[in-house]
């Protein structure tokens, strides 16, 4: 029988010509919170401990994948955000950190009874994040992948937080949309020309429809929210976005020239309307 030490030399043995020290003991930590429910300090004092077979047989599947660049969310189909488990399978977007303050920034604003919704919901974190934060805030998220509103819709049964999930496409919505006091979307914004400077862990696992958009429209899925947000949007409404750092001046252009008012970037990523 191989002890915790063991699992943990053979994950860095293995991962260490692909991946930082600092990368694989995030991995290690991980995986042995999700199969042996311990945490970073439980692992260090359990060293000489004896790890079953079904959980040996478990890491070595973990380091396999990850030698593949397989993204370690995928392999134990969850990840954390804004302090839920939210699952991930391929087909949906892993929530990144960034987008974790742009809820953060919404919550400034949102108020009890609110209708908000989140355009490209994806795992629907941001819905579910939202959500958490007021049982009385009606919240709806909305994506054209049916992949991914299933997903949304069993994290959303996992979580016992109730949101409303529809399969819709932005760029030519149905119109019978009630109107909203905030709209949030994280769309796809990066330029298919950036993709040779992204690493395969991203470019193998994560779909392309969440994340691409054409070097010809870079900020297609800005003017299409933004379009839908003046006919829908209650008066005094807020719309968040998450932004491509590059393009901060040319979105805040084409929303001023919609005719977006009170326009706000934070920390070149993010920008409200209000
Ligand atoms: C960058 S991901 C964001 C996912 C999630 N909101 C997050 O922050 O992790 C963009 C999402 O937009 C969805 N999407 C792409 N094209 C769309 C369209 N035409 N209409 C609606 N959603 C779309 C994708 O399926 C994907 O889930």
């Amino acid at each position: 029988m191989e002890t915790c030490e063991n699992i943990c030399w053979q994950y860095k043995n293995d991962l260490k010509h692909l991946y930082s020290l600092k990368e694989i003991d995030e991995f290690i930590r991980m995986a042995f919170l999700k199969l042996s429910d311990w945490n970073r300090i439980d692992v260090s004092l359990n060293k000489k401990t004896k790890i079953n077979k079904d959980a040996v047989l478990a890491h070595k599947n973990i380091i396999n994948r990850l030698s593949n660049y397989e993204p370690i969310q995928y392999i134990l189909q969850e990840t954390n955000f804004y302090n839920l488990v939210i699952n991930v399978k391929e087909g949906v977007l892993i929530p990144r950190p960034e987008t974790e303050e742009l809820v953060h920034w919404v919550l400034d604003f949102v108020k009890d009874n609110d209708h908000v919704l989140d355009v490209g919901t994806g795992s629907g974190c941001i819905a579910l994040a939202v959500k958490s934060f007021s049982a009385s805030i009606n919240v709806t998220g909305l994506d054209n992948s049916s992949n991914a509103i299933s997903i949304a819709q069993q994290n959303s049964r996992n979580l016992n937080l109730d949101v409303s999930f529809e399969i819709d496409d932005i760029l030519a919505p149905r119109s019978h949309y009630k109107s909203w006091d905030i709209i949030i979307s994280n769309p796809p914004y990066i330029p298919f020309s950036d993709k040779k400077s992204m690493h395969d862990n991203v470019l193998n696992f994560e779909p392309d429809n969440a994340l691409f958009v054409s070097d010809d429209e870079p900020l297609i899925f800005y003017n299409a929210v933004a379009k839908f947000a003046l006919k829908q949007l209650n008066d005094g409404g807020l719309i968040f976005f998450e932004i491509h750092e590059k393009k901060s001046d040319e979105t805040l252009e084409l929303l001023a020239s919609l005719g977006s008012k009170k326009l706000k970037l934070k920390r070149i990523c993010k920008v409200k309307i209000g």
